[in-house]
């Protein structure tokens, strides 16, 4: 539980004092990620918060500006979702929130308490790889390797959203996750593969 000492309001007073700016739960991309702040000033008063990932309840404790990628990386050792630009602009950290993509950089650990994160270690199930994690593996849909967990988590959530009806609209709704060595035909091809494999769902 969030501490009942801090309110949402404390909370997002404390990370835009950091350097941060919030929306929707999100810190604004363009500034200061609080990682980059923590520097600055007196450490506010840690939280006790639970972190539901990938169907396990975690404790922590944790200084109230910590973004979920740290939480996830730092804290529980979960280094799948990558740290890239910090920024919201690459997508290496993308993880799914109740099943919808976000950037875990961008999101507060604090904020997210409750909610069911997933991450690319939570995808195989019962040791068989997720559809997609096959289909990047048989389409050879990485080059180094390092935007993978994120380009496979925001595909994941691009085929459950009705967004994987053809090239070009995965091109389209791919966008926000870059892969520097240019591995883009096959990350297209391998989210087409999944999606005729699993079939659209689409949301909202
Ligand atoms: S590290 Fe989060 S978008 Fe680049
Ligand atoms: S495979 Fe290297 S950045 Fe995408």
């Amino acid at each position: 539980m969030t501490s009942p000492d801090m309110t949402r309001r404390e909370l997002l007073q404390s990370a835009t004092a950091a350097g941060g700016a919030l929306a929707g739960g999100q810190l604004l991309p363009g500034v200061a990620p609080p990682a980059a702040a923590q520097g600055a000033g007196p450490a506010p008063a840690p939280l006790d918060i639970v972190l539901r990932v990938n169907g396990t309840e975690h404790r922590l404790t944790l200084d109230p500006r910590t973004t979920l990628l740290d939480a996830l990386r730092e804290h529980l050792h979960l280094t799948g979702s990558k740290k890239g630009c910090g920024l919201g602009q690459c997508g290496a950290c993308t993880v799914l929130l109740d099943g919808k993509r976000v950037k875990a950089c961008l999101s507060l650990a604090a904020l997210v308490e409750g909610r069911e994160i997933t991450t690319i270690e939570g995808l195989a199930q019962g040791g068989e790889l997720h559809p997609l994690q096959a289909a990047f593996i048989a389409r050879d849909a990485f080059q180094c390797g390092y935007c993978t967990p994120g380009q496979i988590m925001a595909g994941v959530a691009c085929i459950a959203e009705g967004h994987a009806g053809s090239a070009q609209e995965i091109r389209d709704w791919m966008s926000g996750n870059l892969c520097r060595c240019g591995a883009y035909d096959h990350i297209v091809a391998a989210i087409q593969d999944a999606a005729a494999a699993t079939g659209p769902v689409r949301e909202g």
